[in-house]
């Protein structure tokens, strides 16, 4: 292989816990925007990946699961795609079923997590008891002697955020998180659907190189040109770099989430490796 030239990357950090304890609430304070309200039910239904620029110009991509399905699917189709896991824990409910299987999922993906002890604005709020609690599932947060650092926040009151910001980046930092920005795009499909209008969509997460408009791709079986790349706030840009979410407009069918999307270098290498996949 040739010596690549290695840039620093945003760090991908993934939001998970139990059900209504204030994920997407978070990343909206963290955003400054409004997506829960936006949900039907309240309920997050599908993955949203955003980026988020720091007030001292630092990137940090996020990804919201609806579930922890999502995370293990793509994990099982070989799609490593988080640096580090945000755990959300409610501090009114505690450690409920799904923030224990959020727990197993980050530990068997082995990737360093933060927990994030949210709703600490309620008058019932008990922190300490969800510090208490992760001792049984062998977490220990600082507080406690650990090394799992944790932040009390309240995305209601949009408290601890700047606190939670810079554990990202300390996190980050140690990781030394890099990728070659100058070479054809590599990424994971994040989330697809067949779109009324503008027909097959996937968000795609791009882990190296650039992808752009024009590009020759295949993602999983499927393949196409990059016709249009829409950025996380619905505007169109001509590239996405290395931890960059964008929507892919030009492609052939629905890919599954976790599909690979590869850059190649012309359409029949394409067609090509999508009969390939498709026999596999
Ligand atoms: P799902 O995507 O459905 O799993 O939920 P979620 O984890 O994304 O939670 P969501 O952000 O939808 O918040 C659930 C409810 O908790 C909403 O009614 C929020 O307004 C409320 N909530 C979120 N954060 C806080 C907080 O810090 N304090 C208080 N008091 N309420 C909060
Ligand atoms: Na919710
Ligand atoms: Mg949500």
């Amino acid at each position: 292989d040739a010596v690549e030239t290695l840039k620093t990357r945003a760090p991908v950090v993934t939001i998970m816990g139990h059900v209504d304890h204030g994920k997407t609430s978070l990343l909206d304070a963290l955003r400054g925007t409004s997506v829960v309200s936006g949900e039907s039910g309240g309920i997050t239904q599908h993955i949203g990946a955003y980026q988020v620029t720091t007030k001292k110009g630092d990137v940090i991509t996020f990804l919201d699961t609806p579930g922890h399905e999502a995370f293990s699917e793509m994990r099982a189709r070989g799609a490593n795609v988080t640096d580090i896991v945000i755990l959300v824990v409610a501090a009114d409910d505690g450690l409920m079923p799904q923030t224990i299987e959020a727990i197993n999922h980050t530990k068997a993906a082995g990737v360093p997590m933060i927990v994030a002890i949210n709703k600490v604005d309620k008058p019932d709020a008990n922190p300490q008891k969800v510090r208490e609690r992760l001792l049984s599932e062998e977490i220990v947060v600082e507080d406690m002697g650990g090394d799992v650092q944790d932040v009390e926040v309240s995305a209601l009151k949009k408290t601890g955020l700047d606190e939670l910001i810079e554990k990202i980046l300390l996190q980050a930092e140690l990781m030394e998180l890099t990728a070659n920005p100058d070479r054809a795009a590599e990424g994971n499909v994040i989330e697809a659907q067949l779109d009324r209008g503008r027909g097959a969509v996937a968000t795609v997460l791009v882990r190296k190189g650039t992808l752009k408009v024009g590009d020759t791709f295949v993602i999983g079986a499927e393949s196409g040109k990059v016709r249009a790349l829409i950025n996380d706030k619905g505007q169109q840009v001509k590239s996405a770099g290395p931890s960059t979410p964008v929507e892919i407009l030009g492609l052939s069918g629905v890919p599954m989430a976790g599909d690979q999307m590869t850059v190649v270098e012309n359409e029949a290498r394409a067609r090509e490796v999508a009969a390939y996949r498709q026999e596999q």
